[in-house]
């Protein structure tokens, strides 16, 4: 069994009467594991994604070795998309390296048969290891105990592996069958995945290894459409009995098959180890694994060399929080979803919105990465920051093709973006109701944000870390098309002698064809002035490489004027005096709302009152105004006033559907209430953001992890709680901790230099409190 120090649950109070689902079982935890002390058939999926494990090459949900009915086995492998109709493209899901069958006497162990006598189920998420143990009675009487364990690892990308300890127990059932059992395990890489009913792969090839052995089986197949091969191969050791293996290489099904005979209390060890990789890899993808499987050392040696991998990885990115041992599992449960979905190996790819978790979006990336995971990355973890962004200076061929087919200039970046940079946001959704129109979806033509969200993004990445050659070599060339894209999309409207954007969609996605969304003007705005800035910099800095930039953008010094004009004439929505800023032009005028009057309620608020008249109204689905006020905190966002953030804030978070608009909301809301000083709603907006996959509290969590809530996590802890602003000098933190905590400590990358923040609460609960800072 294993050894579980349950030191409390994750039962919190619910955050209103619908946030506990019903049939929901509480999951238990220590400060670095989540456990789930029973299987409940109704919780599978959604468990899948929460116990998924992966090492930023790839992905692999947490479903059953033995398989399970409409269980979900998914393993994602960052850029390996392929063609599928409406949604344009998708990751495929890949070969299924879990599956292990066991038998005993012909008696197929699975969880639907039989009785399950114990169970428990724990992601170790400080060495990155799924641990499942189960005692099962068969319907004949079998009693077996298994353990099994798996990971990714961390220390060699193509590298995998399994293992299942068997004990035969004892045999009480009506038809007593005397020890020894004959265990049959069958261990197979499956090569028809299932992709949401697609099957992206076509078989090319398997084989046996020739070690001597014959244990070892290979499987080579290839995309359908954009032709990617991938390879995998694995081999089988049983320890604790004397084995037979047989290999049965099926079409699609490379299966390695042992058997061996056990008695009671005799515990048999079964590992599996697979090699994978891709043609995005390596030119032979079939060698490759064969190679890597056959200089492999043994499972226990690469389990170490994985648990080192992770020890190292948790030396910068951890957050400790002393006092409330709850929100120490759940910030550490949010950062291990981040960690094992960023690469810093391959800079072609980026992490889609459901990470590598699921398949909800299908793979596809949103400005969720730019704005809600990368910090995360860029204070703790540069390289992996580093190579995020590459994948959009890869990817601006894309952006220059959706800028060139929508009628602009430069390059304008796609809503949803997958391999190319292409546009991949469907046209439309198709509703279940067979007499129900197909929903238009907009955002792929009017939210137009994500150009400026980059930038930022590039930025930040830039200040942060002080790399000059990246942002000479790669940034400055993302942030300067993208400027010229601005400049061929604002209008100038004489009448009013301003610049304005017209028929965008803001952050808030619930108005569809706004003009002038203060979020969206207001980033294009600090975009250009960026632009400017970054180009003086390249010029002073490297003058040659500026020449040849504005040759090949064809950007000359007539547009760099006319910037400078669009920035003082660019028209932002706001009350100079009071300082409030209104969403978007006529945003005041529509009819106000009382959200209180429709509680209780399960739904999004489109969902209640229908898109049409979910436009008519004051209500958001996620912040817009509070966003940008929140991105511009280091910055003078607009309007020059006292108490700018405090009187938006209580205009704008009344009016948003923070439970069930968008996951992308409570963390936002948690920081800006804890910079505010409202203590207890940051904490419940931060709760409800960390608890958004293992609680399931949207009830989608079965699609995959919720990524910007992730990352918005860790800037909730960090820029909220730790109150961290990034100057010049170096980080600063003005701590408001929530009431529960003793001492917050986490670290920070800051031009190369890691700054340790160790911070206390101050006595009397001020904002400010006793910090310290050191430099290491
Ligand atoms: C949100 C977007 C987000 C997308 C992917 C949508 O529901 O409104 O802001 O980018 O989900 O997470």
């Amino acid at each position: 069994m294993l050894d579980l120090n349950k030191i409390g649950e994750i039962n919190l109070p619910a955050l209103d009467p619908h946030d506990a689902l019903p049939g929901s079982h509480a999951l238990l935890y220590t400060d670095w594991t989540v456990t789930e002390p029973q299987f409940d058939p109704e919780q599978l999926c959604a468990r899948e994604t929460v116990f998924t494990i992966g090492n930023g090459y790839l992905g692999t949900r947490g479903s059953f070795e033995e398989g399970f009915p409409q269980a979900l086995p998914t393993t994602l492998i960052h850029g390996v998309y392929d063609d599928v109709p409406v949604i344009y493209t998708e990751l495929a899901n890949c070969p299924d390296w879990l599956s292990l069958m066991i038998s005993v006497n012909g008696e197929r162990f699975r969880l639907d048969r039989g009785e399950i006598l114990h169970y428990e189920r724990q992601l170790d998420l400080r060495h990155g290891l799924l641990s499942r143990s189960v005692r099962w009675r068969s319907p004949t009487g079998k009693t077996l105990d298994l353990e099994f364990q798996r990971f990714a690892s961390l220390d060699d990308q193509h590298v995998l592996g399994l293992r299942c300890q068997i004990t035969p127990i004892d045999c009480s059932g009506t038809l007593a069958e005397p020890f020894p059992w004959k265990i049959e395990v069958q261990s197979s890489l499956n090569g028809y995945p299932d992709t949401q009913g697609f099957d992206h792969w076509e078989q090319i090839d398997r084989g046996q290894i020739e070690q001597g052995t014959g244990q070892g089986v290979w499987l080579q197949v290839r995309t359908r459409s954009s032709h990617i091969e991938l390879s995998m191969a694995v081999k089988l050791a049983v320890m604790g009995a004397d084995a037979s293996f047989q290999v049965t290489n099926a079409h699609g099904y490379s299966t390695l098959m042992s058997a061996f005979s056990a008695i009671a209390g005799q515990t048999i060890s079964i590992e599996k180890v697979v090699t994978v990789f891709t043609s995005q890899d390596v030119e032979m993808p079939v060698q490759a694994a064969q190679d890597k499987l056959a200089n492999l050392p043994a499972y226990g040696v690469l389990l170490d060399a994985h648990r080192q991998a992770w020890d190292a990885v948790w030396q910068h990115s951890d957050i400790e929080i002393e006092g409330d041992r709850t929100a120490q599992l759940v910030v550490r449960y949010n950062l291990f979803q981040l960690l094992i979905s960023g690469s810093s190996h391959d800079v072609r790819v980026s992490i889609p919105a459901k990470t590598l978790s699921g398949l909800g979006y299908r793979g596809h990336i949103f400005w969720d990465t730019e704005i809600f995971i990368l910090p995360f990355f860029t204070l703790t973890q540069p390289a992996i920051a580093r190579s995020l962004l590459t994948y959009r200076y890869h990817t601006l061929e894309g952006a220059r093709r959706k800028a060139t087919h929508s009628g602009y200039q430069g390059a304008m970046f796609s809503w949803e973006s997958a391999a190319t940079g292409d546009e991949v946001t469907p046209r439309s959704s198709m509703p279940t109701d067979p007499y129900a129109e197909a929903v238009r979806i907009w955002c792929r033509d009017r939210e137009i944000h994500l150009s400026a969200d980059i930038a930022y993004a590039v930025w930040h990445y830039w200040q942060a870390t002080g790399d000059d050659h990246w942002l000479r070599d790669y940034g400055a060339e993302i942030i300067l098309d993208t400027a010229m894209f601005w400049m061929s999309r604002l209008e100038w409207h004489a009448q009013q002698e301003r610049y304005e954007l017209c028929g965008v969609i803001g952050a808030d996605e619930y108005h569809e064809q706004v003009n002038n969304n203060a979020f969206t003007n207001r980033m294009v705005q600090w975009h250009l002035e960026t632009a400017v800035a970054v180009y003086e910099w390249l010029q002073h800095a490297f003058p040659y490489q500026a020449t040849a930039l504005a040759k090949q953008l064809q950007l000359t010094a007539e547009h760099r004027l006319l910037w400078q004009t669009m920035i003082a004439k660019l028209y932002i929505p706001h009350d100079a005096k009071t300082g409030l800023i209104e969403q978007f032009e006529g945003f005041f005028q529509l009819q106000d709302i009382d959200l209180s009057k429709y509680e209780p309620r399960d739904r999004s608020m489109q969902a209640v009152l229908g898109i049409d008249e979910t436009n008519q109204r004051q209500v958001l689905k996620q912040p817009d105004v509070l966003m940008l006020l929140y991105l511009m905190r280091d910055t003078q966002a607009l309007p020059a006033h006292d108490n700018v953030l405090q009187k938006n804030w209580d205009y704008y978070a009344p009016r948003t559907d923070s439970t069930y608009g968008s996951s992308l909301t409570p963390a936002i809301h948690a920081s800006l209430a804890a910079n505010l000083g409202d203590a207890a709603d940051a904490y419940k907006q931060f709760m409800q953001a960390a608890l958004t996959d293992l609680k399931d509290n949207r009830g989608n969590t079965r699609d995959g992890i919720h990524g910007a809530s992730a990352g918005g996590v860790w800037q909730a802890v960090v820029f909220g709680f730790g109150g961290i602003q990034l100057k010049d000098s170096a980080p600063i933190a003005t701590p408001h901790l929530p009431p529960s905590w003793t001492r917050l400590k986490f670290k920070l990358n800051w031009r190369g230099t890691w700054h340790s923040f160790d911070l206390v609460p101050s006595p009397a609960q001020k904002p400010f409190s006793a910090c310290r800072s050191s430099c290491n």
